[in-house]
């Protein structure tokens, strides 16, 4: 049995695989072709902070794969009268084929996982949120890749630059853990104190040289890109902190001049939420190079295959 906790539980050659695969199941659900290989299962979502995207494409998905959800908040379950998280997990996995978790401390999720008869998959935690990185590279390769098959899914990354620009959060985190991985580079642009923490991205293990650089000036980080990507100055569980991140991020608004540092045909991504204004401009999110629609989309065709993954395997 295996969990999907982080973007490193998977090796290239899985991603490989479930890039493929997204690819089929997208196919197959733009054609209206009826496809339930997950009939009879049931993923149990437990949302502890907010989402839209997160709880449309993880609950459509599992509908059109032939199976059922159970919705669970800590307002409304017993995980927000103290239950302790063993015992949860024990009784959820019981019942259920597949658990998708979003919480606060990666720590949580661990220790659901660690009682939990079912895999249990990352659906954002305060340090990692793999499932969007998987939907985000997948659009890349969608745009810029360019034979369609498995190993083209791979090579279209490798050597790539991707211009993060904004807060070393959990979105960070895990591109950093994905350009390791799959060799891409991503240049990091943070204001100080916000920077990405090498020890937690990578858990203290050794990574590949160069998978990442870091720059002061954003404008520098997203020189040559061949994508650029930020995210909220201000990520869910860290409210308090909203006044002082509006005065620290201000310069790292990705607009305009910071695309046309990068290459003519650069891509730009945002996971959504986004606040025009803030960490980027109207006329960048809503522009030709952005593709961010596509990108929340494609949130559930990888979901659909990676719940296919974890429930049966490596199909053909
Ligand atoms: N990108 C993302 O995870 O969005 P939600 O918070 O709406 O789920
Ligand atoms: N970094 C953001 C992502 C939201 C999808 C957050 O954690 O709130």
């Amino acid at each position: 049995m295996k969990h999907y906790l982080q973007f490193s539980d998977f090796s290239a050659d899985e991603y490989a695989y479930l890039f493929q695969r997204a690819a089929v199941i997208k196919a197959k659900f733009k054609g209206y072709e009826k496809y339930h290989p997950l009939a009879d299962r049931t993923l149990a979502m437990i949302f502890e902070k907010a989402s839209t995207r997160t709880r449309v494409s993880f609950e459509a998905g599992m509908y059109q794969l032939g199976g059922s959800v159970v919705h669970l908040t800590t307002g409304d379950s017993q995980l927000g009268r103290a239950e302790p998280i063993e015992d949860s997990a024990r009784v959820i996995s019981r019942m259920t084929d597949l658990v998708m978790i979003r919480t606060f401390g990666q720590d949580k999720i661990e220790r659901f996982a660690e009682f939990s008869r079912v895999p249990v998959i990352n659906g954002l935690t305060n340090e990692f949120h793999p499932c969007q990185i998987m939907a985000d590279l997948f659009t890349f390769i969608e745009h810029r890749g360019s034979r369609g098959d498995a190993g083209d899914a791979l090579s279209c990354l490798q050597g790539k630059v991707v211009a993060w620009v904004g807060d070393g959060n959990n979105m960070a985190n895990t591109w950093l853990q994905a350009a390791d991985l799959l060799g891409f580079t991503v240049h990091v642009s943070t204001p100080g104190g916000y920077e990405v923490d090498e020890k937690l991205a990578f858990g203290g293990k050794p990574h590949r040289a160069g998978c990442y650089k870091v720059f002061a000036n954003p404008m520098d980080a997203c020189r040559g890109a061949d994508l650029v990507t930020t995210d909220v100055w201000t990520s869910m569980g860290y409210e308090a902190e909203n006044e002082a991140r509006r005065k620290a991020f201000a310069d790292w608004c990705v607009d305009a001049e910071m695309m046309s540092a990068a290459q003519p045909d650069a891509l730009f991504m945002h996971c959504l939420p986004a606040h025009r204004g803030e960490e980027v401009m109207a006329d960048v999110i809503d522009g030709p190079q952005s593709v961010v629609w596509d990108e929340a989309e494609n949130r559930m065709h990888v979901q659909k295959a990676l719940m296919e993954y974890l429930l049966l395997g490596r199909l053909a």
